[in-house]
């Protein structure tokens, strides 16, 4: 069975659009002009046990809108899902004590406590036996290199400490299924790392299944071998990291080494393809998948080249260019 399997899952918000001006203002009083804005349209999708993807899109794509349904926090307009065998907007304690939910971008900890506190609240509510929580805790914390930073209040964690301390709550109860919107959002490099390292081995050894949106690109490299993209509520894309690069990067990059590449006038360059880079010692350019043999051959046939790589344009760089059209 998967552990996740989501059906024409919709979610349409009605939102208020205000009239401009004063007399606007004044009408919409009486009579309120709504609009249906889908944040999240038609959705299909299935999760196997213990994978790890990454779901990605640009600002306002829907994705927080699909982990907060999948967590059972929003209903759906329509379609259905199942996670675990459970409806998540049914609720039911069992489907709670199995999965959890971390919003990078919102605090879920007691703010007045001291960490360790909130993580014994935490503890409470899902009925963890003090023996198990303490072992949890101090691995975790460990792990995550913030052992030292329980006893202090959450409000004076710094945001990668809280982070850190967000994650071990989320894992107290050792949900099967783990839901992170941006989990390393705001950390430093190191801190993104640790996360990243730790959310790794964690999905290895207990065989987690994460769903984990971030828009740094190194997250969902390092850690996603598939990845889910939605744009403006709808699937755009749902199969492996890679084989974006091949599906929606038209070109590639060729480097040219070549003896004074700096003389090589740019115009006579660029019917080959875009000049990306120009200096002594090579010529960087942009050349469409399909002229690459072809440029390749005129390039050796005109210039005096020493040497030649052919690169893909980085995933990055591609899923930029996807989210900007
Ligand atoms: N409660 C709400 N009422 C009305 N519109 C909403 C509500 N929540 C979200 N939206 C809208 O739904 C769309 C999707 O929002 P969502 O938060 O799911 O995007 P996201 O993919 O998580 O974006 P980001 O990368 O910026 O976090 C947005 O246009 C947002 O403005
Ligand atoms: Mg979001």
């Amino acid at each position: 069975m998967p552990a996740i399997e989501v059906k024409g899952l919709t979610k349409a918000f009605r939102t208020y659009k205000k009239q401009p001006g004063f007399a606007g203002a004044v009408r919409g009083l009486f009579r309120r002009h709504y609009e249906q804005l889908f944040a999240v349209k038609d959705i299909n999708f299935t999760i196997e046990p213990g994978e790890l993807v990454g779901f990605l899109g640009p600002n306002g794509a829907g994705k927080t809108t699909t982990l907060k349904m999948l967590s059972g926090l929003l209903y759906p307009t329509s379609g259905t899902a199942s996670v675990l065998g459970h409806v998540p907007w049914h609720r039911h304690d069992d489907y709670r004590r199995r999965f959890a939910l971390l919003l990078g971008q919102k605090n879920q900890l007691w703010w007045d406590l001291p960490a360790r506190e909130s993580l014994d609240l935490n503890a409470k509510i899902y009925g963890i036996p003090d023996a198990d929580r303490d072992r949890t805790v101090a691995e975790m914390t460990e792990l995550l290199g913030v052992k030292d930073k329980l006893n202090v209040q959450v409000r004076e964690l710094s945001l990668g400490e809280r982070m850190k301390m967000e994650l071990t709550a989320s894992l107290l109860h050792q949900p099967k299924v783990l839901f992170l919107d941006e989990p390393t959002i705001g950390l430093d490099v190191v801190s993104q790392k640790t996360v990243r390292e730790f959310l790794r081995a964690h999905n290895a050894k207990n065989k987690t299944t994460i769903v984990l949106t971030s828009h740094y690109m190194t997250d969902i490299q390092e850690l996603c071998e598939r990845v889910i993209i939605i744009d403006h509520g709808r699937l755009f894309f749902d199969g492996r990291l890679e084989e974006i690069v091949d599906r929606f990067a038209d070109f590639k990059l060729l480097t040219v080494h070549c003896v004074n590449a700096a003389a090589c006038p740019a115009d006579s360059l660029t019917r080959f393809g875009e000049v990306v880079e120009q200096n002594a010692s090579f010529i960087k350019l942009k050349v469409k998948r399909d002229r690459v043999v072809p440029v390749c051959k005129a390039l050796l046939d005109e210039l005096p080249v020493q040497d030649l790589d052919i690169e893909e344009v980085p995933i990055e760089d591609v899923i930029r260019t996807i989210f900007a059209r």
